[in-house]
């Protein structure tokens, strides 16, 4: 056998079933980060079991699960969060110049009180002790763990018909006040989650003209930093396959 079949039936032994496969992809390239289209339907807590398990599922440095999941409800929780929100978005227009200003101050950004849940995921970088496998050297991998977690919650929320917003327009200190967070724990994201009435097909920035998605060609580099080369047969199925996942987020809208 030569090297490709090998790795082909290599692959077909642990590969999902085409459809199962589909479905991931499907998940991953509908996914949106939501803010205006919240319902108040009430998310039943066995969905919500669901999706959190999802991101307790996810991968960690040294195995060490630094997240916890603060699950707010309650409106008076969630106007503290809003405020907190609304004093460094009102700062954060002003970092902007001109046209972006106007177009800024347009978007909308949160859906804190409209979604009928909320989920901060934190790190505690303390979980397991000062010296983690694998964060010996680069401390950050503690933070990029609880990330992991967000991730596994927003695919599976889409996959629930579940949308998720992620806002992290506050001053860190003001969301952890707001939530009650002692200073060892590091607030990662605070997530609005709901069903909602309808899933954009692209980014709302993107629709917005903030910014277009990149070029996947202009960001693979072979061998090492900045070395492109458009020779590559990888190149080529990376352009085809960006334009059907572009084809295929349209045949969703
Ligand atoms: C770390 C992080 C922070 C974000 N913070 C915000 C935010 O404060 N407000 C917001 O509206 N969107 C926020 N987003 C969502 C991004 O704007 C969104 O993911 C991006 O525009 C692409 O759109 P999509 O998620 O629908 O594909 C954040 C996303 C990430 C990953």
């Amino acid at each position: 056998m030569n090297t490709s079949a090998v790795a082909q039936a290599t692959a077909s032994v642990h590969a999902f079933t085409q459809e199962a496969r589909d479905a991931i992809y499907h998940a991953i390239f509908s996914r949106r980060d939501v803010r205006g289209q919240f319902l108040p339907t009430p998310v039943p807590d066995e969905v919500l079991s669901r999706i959190l398990t999802a991101a307790h599922h996810a991968p960690s440095v040294g195995f060490m699960q630094p997240w916890n999941f603060l699950v707010v409800r309650s409106q008076g929780t969630k106007h503290r969060v809003h405020d907190a929100f609304a004093k460094a978005h009102a700062e954060a227009a002003g970092m902007f110049e001109g046209d972006k200003r106007a177009v800024y101050q347009k978007l909308k950004l949160e859906g804190i009180i409209e979604s009928p849940i909320g989920i901060c995921i934190t790190c505690d970088r303390e979980r397991t002790g000062p010296v983690v496998v694998g964060r010996t050297h680069m401390k950050t991998m503690d933070l990029y763990s609880s990330v992991c977690a967000v991730q596994n919650l927003w695919l599976a929320a889409r996959a629930e018909g579940l949308g998720v917003g992620w806002v992290s327009i506050f001053h860190q200190a003001d969301l952890q006040e707001a939530l009650g967070i002692p200073k060892g724990i590091t607030p990662i994201a605070y997530l609005c989650v709901g069903y909602v009435s309808h899933f954009y097909d692209k980014p709302e920035l993107e629709t917005a003209g903030w910014l277009p998605r990149l070029p996947m060609e202009d960001l693979v580099y072979f061998e090492q930093w900045g070395q492109r080369d458009d020779q590559q047969p990888l190149i080529a199925h990376l352009r085809r396959d960006q334009a059907a996942a572009q084809r295929g987020r349209e045949a969703i809208a």
